[in-house]
């Protein structure tokens, strides 16, 4: 057990697929995974270990923002033996020729500021997904009839942005999206040599103001887990 997560010692699978919402967890778990059992409850952050295809698997929620996601990613890591965490979440498009569900592969993760800018001080580390995997991603995604956006996501400390011109500024670098976890997720896989990669689903559309219905959202999710099972097992 560790401060944040109450599973015993060989509970967590080497794979972690990391959704921000527990529920989410539950959901992918209860609806992917056989035998899956509930292993972490601490803070209702809840966390499942299964097996998928054979192979064995957890699905463990990460929170909202980076450092939510940085507790419960270090302890898997570093108390669980994870290697492989993939985090499967929603993003805001900010491109046009990216639309509502479509499926963005987060090669790189730009921040304003991540929780390890303190250990990083002057450099400016470039947070990337893990090429095998994220090669896996794109083949499972093709699999499935689509074709991935791939590149650069802004992961964000806020949701409620006061800056406009700083979206305007990521479009004309060509940022795909905007989400609140990946950069963290890299930099930590890159410390602790581990894999990790973002598998993200457009909810929203930070140019046309569109967003996806819940009915949606969910099914969304679901090709995500998907992917990601796939990707991680390939
Ligand atoms: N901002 C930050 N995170 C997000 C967004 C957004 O617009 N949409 C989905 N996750």
């Amino acid at each position: 057990m560790t401060i944040h997560i109450g599973a015993r010692p060989g509970e967590i699978a080497e794979t972690v697929l990391m959704p921000g919402d527990p529920l989410r967890a539950e959901w992918a778990a209860q609806t992917f995974l056989d035998d899956a059992v509930c292993v972490n409850r601490v803070r209702g952050m809840l966390g499942y270990t299964g097996t998928w295809r054979g192979h064995r698997v957890s699905i463990h929620g990460s929170g909202m923002g980076m450092p939510s996601l940085s507790i419960y990613a270090n302890e898997l890591i570093r108390d669980y033996g994870a290697k492989t965490l993939i985090r499967i979440g929603s993003c805001g498009a900010m491109q046009p020729h990216v639309g509502l569900r479509d499926i963005i592969l987060a090669m790189t993760a730009s921040s304003m500021s991540t929780p390890s800018r303190g250990i990083f001080r002057e450099l400016n580390f470039a947070p990337c997904a893990d090429w095998p995997l994220l090669r896996a991603a794109v083949a499972a995604t093709e699999a499935r009839g689509m074709t991935p956006h791939v590149g650069g996501v802004y992961s964000a400390d806020v949701f409620y942005d006061e800056r406009p011109d700083l979206n305007e500024l990521m479009t004309r670098h060509g940022i795909l999206g905007v989400e609140m976890e990946a950069a963290e997720l890299y930099n930590l896989a890159a410390r602790h040599d581990v894999r990790a990669l973002a598998v993200l689903t457009v909810s929203d559309h930070l140019l046309t103001h569109q967003a996806l219905p819940s009915e949606d959202r969910e099914r969304s999710f679901g090709e995500m887990v998907e992917i990601a099972l796939t990707a991680a097992f390939a």
